[in-house]
């Protein structure tokens, strides 16, 4: 496993699903490990988790919509700790909704929280990296590529992560940053997937619709974060790394069929 003993990582939306896993595996690996997500009762538990892992942890209770408390959580961070070394950036939110019935507020909010809190994480860390060697990460997914009917919220949002991450990965590779992110696949056991997949049909159409037939697991997903944001990855910038089983290959319509079920 990659040692990341004393490095200082953040994770925005860290307190559960594949966050909290990539949260974890960091913590395992020796960093010390900050979370930030809105509710205090699952930054209490998220933090509790890390902590029982062995290192240290903090967590803050805040909304990245929200640009100063999102500053102040990362100047914490790196006066308690030093420079930060890695910052994630996972905050999401999804639900399956056609664009006729999504209010504009509805689209919004997604948009908001996807798009505006990534560039709000990533932005406010800029002060607080440690330069030359920071690496940024964040959690996008197909929608970003692949038009997505129920989707137009997400498909907006991911694809706009997906240009900030090529952007900043021109603006500040000259300090030594790395800007990158990853495209999940459908994982098991994440609200995500509870809400793409509510019913045992659509669950076994997303599993059919991957080329290696099963959802992936949150391990999938820290493992390859964890090498991306190695220096085993230290030419390696403004990439979307898919981890999906092949699932995006199948291109919109697979989603499509999947989503509608
Ligand atoms: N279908 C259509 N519209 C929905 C909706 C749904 N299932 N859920 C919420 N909305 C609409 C609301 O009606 C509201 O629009 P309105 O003001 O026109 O009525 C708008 O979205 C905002 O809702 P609100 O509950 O105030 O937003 P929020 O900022 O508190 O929560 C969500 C954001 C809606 C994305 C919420 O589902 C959430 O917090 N999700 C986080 C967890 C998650 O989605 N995990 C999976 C990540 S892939
Ligand atoms: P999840 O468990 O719901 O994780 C979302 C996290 O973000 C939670 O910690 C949540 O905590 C936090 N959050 C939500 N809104 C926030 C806000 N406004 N401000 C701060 N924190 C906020 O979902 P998941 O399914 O594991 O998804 C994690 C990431 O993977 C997302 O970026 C998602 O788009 C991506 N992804 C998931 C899948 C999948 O199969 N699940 C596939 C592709 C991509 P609070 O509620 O406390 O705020």
């Amino acid at each position: 496993m990659t040692d990341y003993t004393n490095k200082v990582v953040f994770v925005a939306g860290g307190t559960s699903g594949i966050n909290l896993g990539i949260a974890e595996a960091f913590a395992r690996a020796g960093a010390k490990v900050a979370v930030l997500s809105r509710r205090q009762e699952k930054v209490d538990a998220a933090t509790a988790r890390l902590r029982a892992i062995g290192g240290e942890a903090r967590g803050f209770a805040a909304d990245v919509r929200d640009y100063e408390a999102v500053s102040a959580a990362l100047a914490a961070t790196a006066a308690d700790w030093g420079p930060l070394d890695v910052i994630i950036s996972g905050a999401a939110g999804n639900f399956l909704s056609l664009a006729a019935d999504l209010s504009a507020n509805a689209f919004k909010s997604v948009v908001d929280i996807d798009l505006l809190g990534t560039f709000n994480v990533l932005k406010a860390s800029w002060p607080h990296l440690r330069k030359p060697g920071a690496t940024l990460l964040s959690i996008t997914a197909a929608q970003s590529w692949l038009p997505t009917p129920l989707q137009i919220h997400v498909c907006a949002a991911k694809a706009g992560i997906d240009q900030v991450t090529r952007t900043l990965a021109m603006e500040w590779g000259g300090a030594g940053v790395r800007v990158n992110a990853i495209a999940p696949g459908p994982i098991a056991d994440t609200e995500g997937m509870s809400r793409l997949a509510p019913t045992s049909t659509a669950q076994q159409a997303w599993t059919d619709s991957v080329p290696l037939k099963r959802y992936g697991t949150k391990q999938d997903i820290s493992r390859a974060a964890l090498w991306l944001c190695s220096e085993q990855a230290s030419f390696i910038t403004g990439v979307v790394l898919s981890v999906d089983g092949g699932v995006a290959l199948g291109g919109s319509s697979a989603m499509t069929r999947a989503m509608s079920l």
